[in-house]
């Protein structure tokens, strides 16, 4: 080779090492912006009412919230890829976090109507823009149910994005992974649900099933699946989606995971055992409220 040659390719290997240090550089001063973002949320709440825990309890169960923060709510580690990231669903029982009753309810109000922390730093994968429709009396219930809950210690990781995840983040393929960035804060929640049996009240309820079913309830690819995820079934009354199902196959597919032709849900995907736990009266509105909406045509089943 030429020293010219030489001279040249060396050069154009320092260049391209320097830009590919700027990007790294760029990908996380971009990512560290948005994940250190501080919305200035301020919530002021009294203790929750003790008398609401039953209610709450199931609320707990059937949300999914136990999917997440595990079975005793004592927190668990939801995904550990690093370089992508790691994710762990958040200890929400009370002693460690020695916040004290009002403090822990403020805290609940905080991830769940705006998907942020005490800190107001967005929170990592908790599915907020969907919680964010919870009215604030399911939330009192929700964190009088886990205020009285016993201890659980356990030691586990803090979240954390890996490059892979930053990245991603700032290419925009990981949209709904910062829920603080789609809710409107100056909403307030609404201060009771519908009355339960109603359409309005399946419409409530029907908001958590939207994050993965999308607005139009019509499903689809999913934004934060992964390459395995099947998609998101339409759930319309279209033939592409549950167009042959009656109210009892729905809520037997609830409750057992399985469609009326025999086949399985993928619950790695589909939370059925938590929605599954949702009593007759408000898998009942789910039905009419999704019977009530605009047939869509869309095919989200692979026919094998
Ligand atoms: C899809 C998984 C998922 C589901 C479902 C879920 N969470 Fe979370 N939640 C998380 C993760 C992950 C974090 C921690 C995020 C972080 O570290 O940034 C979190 C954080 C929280 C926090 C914030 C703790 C803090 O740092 O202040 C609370 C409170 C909380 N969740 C309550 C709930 C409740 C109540 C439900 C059910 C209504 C629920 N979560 C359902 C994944 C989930
Ligand atoms: C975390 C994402 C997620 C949430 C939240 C979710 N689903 Fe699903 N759901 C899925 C996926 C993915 C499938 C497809 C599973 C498969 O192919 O086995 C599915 C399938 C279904 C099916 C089976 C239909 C069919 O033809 O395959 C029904 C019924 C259903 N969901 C209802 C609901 C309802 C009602 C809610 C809200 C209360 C809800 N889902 C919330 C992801 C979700």
């Amino acid at each position: 080779m030429s020293p010219t040659l030489k001279r040249i390719l060396k050069r154009s290997i320092i260049v391209v090492a320097l830009l590919a240090v700027a990007a790294c550089l760029a990908v996380f001063a971009l990512s560290q912006q948005r994940l250190q973002r501080d919305y200035r949320i301020s919530v002021s709440l009294p203790p929750p009412r003790a008398a609401l825990a039953d209610e709450g309890a199931k609320l707990a169960r059937s949300r999914g919230c136990a999917d997440c923060h595990g079975d005793d709510f004592g927190g668990k580690v939801l995904l550990d890829q690093m370089p992508f990231a790691r994710i762990v669903g958040t200890n929400l029982t009370p002693g460690k976090i020695a916040l004290g009753p009002a403090r822990s309810h403020e805290r609940f109000h905080r991830a769940l109507h705006h998907g942020v922390d005490m800190h107001s730093r967005p929170l990592l994968m908790m599915p907020s823009a969907e919680f964010t429709h919870l009215s604030a009396h399911e939330i009192e219930a929700l964190s009088a149910y886990l205020a009285g809950m016993p201890q659980v210690e356990r030691v586990l990781p803090k979240s954390a994005m890996g490059p892979l995840a930053r990245a991603m983040l700032v290419g925009g393929k990981l949209d709904g992974f910062l829920s603080a960035e789609t809710i409107d804060h100056g909403k307030p929640a609404v201060a009771h649900a519908p009355p339960l049996g109603t359409l309005a009240y399946g419409e409530h309820a029907a908001q958590l099933c939207t994050g993965c079913h999308r607005a139009d309830f019509g499903g689809g690819a999913m934004s934060h699946g992964g390459p395995d995820a099947p998609a998101a079934a339409n759930l319309t009354a279209h033939a592409s989606g549950l167009g042959a199902w009656t109210e009892a196959d729905f809520i037997a597919a609830m409750r057992t995971g399985t469609r009326p032709d025999g086949s399985g849900i993928d619950g790695a995907y589909m939370p059925w055992r938590a929605v599954g736990q949702a009593s007759d009266q408000e898998l009942h509105s789910i039905w009419i409220y999704l019977r009530s909406r605009a047939p869509v045509e869309r095919q989200t089943r692979s026919r094998d």
